[in-house]
């Protein structure tokens, strides 16, 4: 929300002494002074006029878990196991899932209960990079390379996939890095060669890469470069 609207929505004040506020140069965000109508207020920004607290601001919560294979990435299911229960009561409460995983995928998966943060990582608009090791039932051709780079047609959302890197490993192992997440994203693409996906591991999203010293089951929160990073 706009900082004037989100002055001018309390109780005691009025826009026209919203202005003077701002003019008077009294009024801050995260302990900045602005007289910036339009400076954008969040749930996690703390907004204060002279030395009265406004708003104290939510604290923005950032993590990285190790996904384990068997367990879902959803925030509740009423039969599995879900990203969720392995982090401690305390910290789950608001947090959503930056790109979920399949429920046998392992790897970094990215937890926060910042909307906007997230948005940046996943909407294919950003091309945030991830990076997915891949293990598959047959082997993987040279010819793939140029397939995966021109983009391959989803019927169901009606798009071409964008330009996606494969670096092949081993005659069954690749890297791959896509810049979008659609449903089941890196099996359908190899299903293309009616190569089945038997191990899927995210290695990096953005340029978050996940923790070498995390164990399947493990986090951590990001740190500030991790977070700025997107
Ligand atoms: N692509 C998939 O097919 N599965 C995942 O879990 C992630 C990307």
């Amino acid at each position: 929300m706009r900082l004037d609207r989100f002055l001018a929505n309390l109780p005691h004040l009025n826009r026209q002494q919203v202005r003077v506020l701002l003019a008077q140069r009294r009024v801050s965000v995260d302990d900045r002074v602005t007289c910036d109508a339009h400076h954008e207020v969040r749930a996690f920004s703390r907004v204060m006029v002279d030395e009265q607290v406004l708003q104290a601001g939510e604290p923005a919560r950032y993590l990285m878990l190790h996904k384990p294979a068997g367990c879902v990435s959803a925030t509740s299911d009423p039969e599995h196991l879900t990203v969720l229960d392995l982090l401690p009561a305390a910290l789950r409460e608001g947090l959503h899932i930056a790109g979920r995983l399949d429920y046998n995928t392992t790897g970094l998966l990215l937890l926060t209960n910042d909307g906007q943060w997230s948005r940046r990582l996943t909407q294919p608009q950003t091309k945030q990079p991830k990076a997915y090791h891949v293990r598959t039932e047959d082997e993987i051709a040279a010819h793939y390379v140029a397939r995966f780079q021109q983009g391959f047609y989803f019927a169901f959302e009606d798009l071409t996939t964008l330009p996606a890197q494969l670096e092949i490993l081993g005659p069954r192992e690749a890297r791959l890095v896509i810049v979008e997440g659609r449903y089941h994203q890196v099996k359908r693409m190899f299903g293309h060669f009616n190569n089945k996906v038997v191990a899927l591991h995210r290695e990096r999203m953005g340029d978050i890469c996940l923790d070498p010293d995390l164990a399947p089951g493990q986090y951590r929160a990001l740190d500030a470069d991790e977070i700025a990073s997107v």
